[in-house]
């Protein structure tokens, strides 16, 4: 600090001439600070009118951006540092050339809630190295005063996401220490640390809890970088106006059921908090800032709505997605000691604040020309596989305990214990994909070379070539009307005594007369293996598909209901077939590490890591089951009875029935195709008649005339089908689809 004469109408005063220093300076809330203490408000503490002869902002620009600093870069008093805190020597260096008195510490990893739970050790490390570098940093360098800004996710998890309720926190709720998330933790930390430093005598400090700071920032809200943007309410302002700028859809998509809460900050009130804390609330302990009022994400969503309404004259739907997770209830601030230890108290409400982060994010789109419709379309994929923390997780806690040698072993067995009881399965061998689980069970059923097994020719090319792959002979037959699934008439004409084993494939997960084909194969005695791939999850008359026939294989390649990159499992209830299929994957023998080989067999198996990821997908599937009804129950309201396209009700063959694959038949299928890639949605052809396919082509049994088949297969679309979809998207699709037939009704 230095002292120095200032003459000013022939007096003499003393004044101090104050350094600050504030980490994170090129983020949203530092930028804010940092503009605050250059060019403070009339009501400002007399400290930042009068003391402040310097303010350097120090950030790495992972979050931040120098365009944050437009508005201070020109003032000869503010300075700009890029440093990454988290290495000890850079932050020591910055903080000692800048020669601050009063430094505020606000640089952090966070990047929205997402990246958090997903790089939990990443942000705890980070964050801790960042605390201790800048706090040291700080001994040494003789500063005066430390603000500390922590963050209310420091408040332990059962008050941060109470189920029911509002829930209003005061400081000393902190013990015992549980944030939910590492982040939280870390800040926490920092916390502690701040308050050891103090003691010690390094400096005074002083501690303010932010609850959830939202509001017109200096920041570019379009950049997907910047943290601004992944906060709720920029978020669903951007979201709005995107879909408002878009033609026909005008949805405002809400996660949840809209009653989760928040206590919304803004960041000019937080600014005014952080100045005033220097002067009244240091060496007090945690002093939180919060409004104290519960909003609910209903309520911000409706508003925005009437800014679209008012700003851009569009009508927007909202839309509460309870399909999607809402995040925590929320929680609100106590605000005691705000407001006597600090005299803070927040001036700007929801309502002022919203509008003004609306127009913000609406000034920042027209300046990128982001309102020109169809520009933000979020492409939507055919078909996705959906991992998230739960897998990230588990994998990373497989890898850090015990020996993991990733190859089978115990998460295996769990793995095939967890279908086995989901599907009811006397027995589950998990194999490494579901072509060669087809091909272990065509063998161990008796399948040899020269053999005549009856195939489909609806179906993935997997099943006949798994047939081939035993040097076995294709028989194919045609599907029936109604399912697309091959009838027990037809089998009852196709099996001769030359028949070895017939091949039945649930297609798009349908199980419709397996029970009668069932009964036809044990009276013939011919064996029966159920091509299930697409059917996890699907029950026929209160059976498992899979368990019909002598043994049922499903695949977890990427596009299935549940996956594990690759991967397959059989089911079965024959005890000695079960045992001939574990030994027949696993080079013949009876247990693994022993060179005693019983049968031939081969090396088919699937990997611990992949079975960790099986486990946590298993979890998932009754929801995903649900979700995939729902989806499908959306779609046919929508499309059914469109003209032009048809779609197959297969729960009226069987109510169970969940659908792998949403699938539509139209003349038009390719323009249908090229429609929907023009409006960022991905559809697929169904399978072509496999007799047709060039590696089939009139050899290996594909001779014959397949006219079902036919008809289907070239007037069949999928479309998006994961279980991820949001109710918005499905409508998206829907809307897509009723457009193109209008479209083609007209001509
Ligand atoms: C009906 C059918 N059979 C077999 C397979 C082959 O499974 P995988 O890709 O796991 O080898 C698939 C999946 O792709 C399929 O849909």
């Amino acid at each position: 600090m230095l002292v120095g004469l200032y003459i000013h109408h022939h007096c003499f005063a003393a004044i101090v001439i104050m350094r600050v220093l504030v980490t994170g300076g090129a983020g949203f809330i530092g930028s804010k600070l940092c503009l605050g203490l250059l060019r403070p408000d009339d009501d400002a503490p007399i400290w930042v009118k009068e003391e402040i002869s310097c303010v350097v902002a120090v950030d790495n620009l992972w979050r931040g951006s120098l365009s944050n600093l437009d508005a201070v870069k020109d003032d000869p008093r503010f300075e700009f540092v890029k440093c990454d805190l988290a290495y000890p020597l850079d932050a020591s260096a910055a903080i000692a050339a800048a020669r601050p008195d009063v430094v505020y510490h606000l640089a952090d990893v966070v990047a929205g809630i997402d990246y958090v739970f997903s790089n939990e050790a990443f942000v705890f490390r980070q964050n801790l190295l960042i605390n201790s570098n800048v706090l040291r940093g700080c001994g040494q360098a003789g500063v005066k005063s430390v603000i500390y800004v922590g963050t209310a996710c420091s408040f332990p998890a059962h008050l941060q996401s109470a189920e029911e309720g509002i829930v209003a926190i005061h400081e000393d709720q902190t013990y015992p220490a549980a944030p939910e998330s590492s982040y939280g933790w870390s800040k926490l930390m920092g916390e502690y640390e701040a308050e050891l430093a103090r003691k010690a005598g390094a400096f005074d400090v002083g501690i303010i809890r932010l609850h959830n700071v939202y509001g017109r920032g200096l920041v570019d809200y379009t950049d997907e970088k910047n943290s601004a943007t992944l906060q709720v309410l920029p978020a669903l302002c951007l979201k709005a106006i995107r879909a408002a700028a878009k033609s026909g859809s005008g949805v405002l998509s809400v996660y949840g059921s809209g009653e989760q809460y928040r206590d919304f900050l803004h960041v000019d009130d937080v600014v005014r908090a952080l100045l005033l804390c220097k002067t009244n609330a240091m060496n007090q302990g945690v002093v939180q800032i919060g409004t104290g009022v519960p909003t609910t994400i209903k309520r911000t969503a409706n508003m925005i709505r009437d800014y679209v309404k008012q700003h851009l004259g569009a009508e927007l739907d909202l839309h509460f997605d309870a399909s999607m997770p809402e995040g925590d209830r929320g929680r609100v601030a106590v605000l005691e000691r705000a407001r006597d230890i600090l005299g803070w108290k927040a001036r700007v409400g929801i309502d002022a604040g919203l509008e003004d982060l609306f127009l913000s994010c609406l000034e920042c789109c027209r300046s990128k020309q982001e309102a020109r419709p169809r520009r933000s379309l979020k492409p939507i994929p055919q078909m996705e596989p959906w991992f998230d923390d739960a897998e990230r997780n588990a994998l990373s806690m497989y890898m850090r305990t015990g020996s993991p040698w990733l190859t089978e072993f115990r998460k295996t067995t769990q793995f095939e214990n967890m279908v086995a009881e989901y599907t009811g399965a006397k027995h589950a061998i998990a194999v490494n994909n579901g072509t060669v689980s087809l091909t272990i069970a065509l063998w161990c059923v008796g399948v040899r070379q020269g053999d005549e097994v009856i195939v489909p020719n609806f179906s993935m090319v997997a099943t006949p070539n798994a047939v081939l792959l035993l040097g076995a002979k294709v028989k194919f037959v045609d599907v029936d009307d109604a399912s697309l699934c091959v009838s027990v008439e037809t089998l009852r004409d196709a099996i001769t005594p030359r028949t070895k084993a017939v091949i039945h494939v649930s297609l798009n997960a349908c199980g419709h007369g397996i029970d009668q084909i069932s009964a036809l194969c044990k009276k013939l005695r011919v064996p029966l293996v159920e091509d299930s791939a697409q059917s996890l999850g699907s029950f026929y008359q209160g059976k498992h598909l899979g368990l019909y026939g002598d043994v049922g294989s499903f695949s977890f390649s990427a596009p299935k209901i549940i996956s594990t990159g690759q991967g397959g499992i059989l089911v079965t209830n024959d005890d000695k077939l079960a045992s001939l299929i574990r030994k027949t994957k696993d080079f013949g023998r009876s247990r693994g590490g022993t060179d005693h080989h019983e049968v031939i067999g081969w090396n088919f198996k699937l990997t611990d890591m992949q079975a960790v990821i099986g486990c946590t997908q298993m979890k998932k599937l009754p929801f995903r089951v649900k979700r995939m009804r729902q989806i499908f129950d959306q779609y046919y309201a929508r499309l059914s009875g469109v003209p032009g396209i048809t779609m197959l009700d297969r729960r009226t063959l069987s109510p169970d029935w969940i659908p792998w694959f949403i699938d539509v038949y139209t003349d038009d299928v390719a323009e249908l195709a090229e429609h929907m890639k023009k409006r960022g949605i991905s559809t697929r052809k169904v399978y072509p008649p496999l007799h047709l396919q060039p590696c089939y082509n009139g050899a290996y049994g594909s001779r014959g005339s397949f006219p079902v088949t036919e008809k289907w297969s070239s007037r069949g679309l999928w479309l998006p089908s994961s279980s991820k979809l949001s109710n918005a998207d499905v409508d998206r699709v829907c809307n897509c689809v009723v457009e193109f037939a209008s479209s083609r009704s007209k001509l």
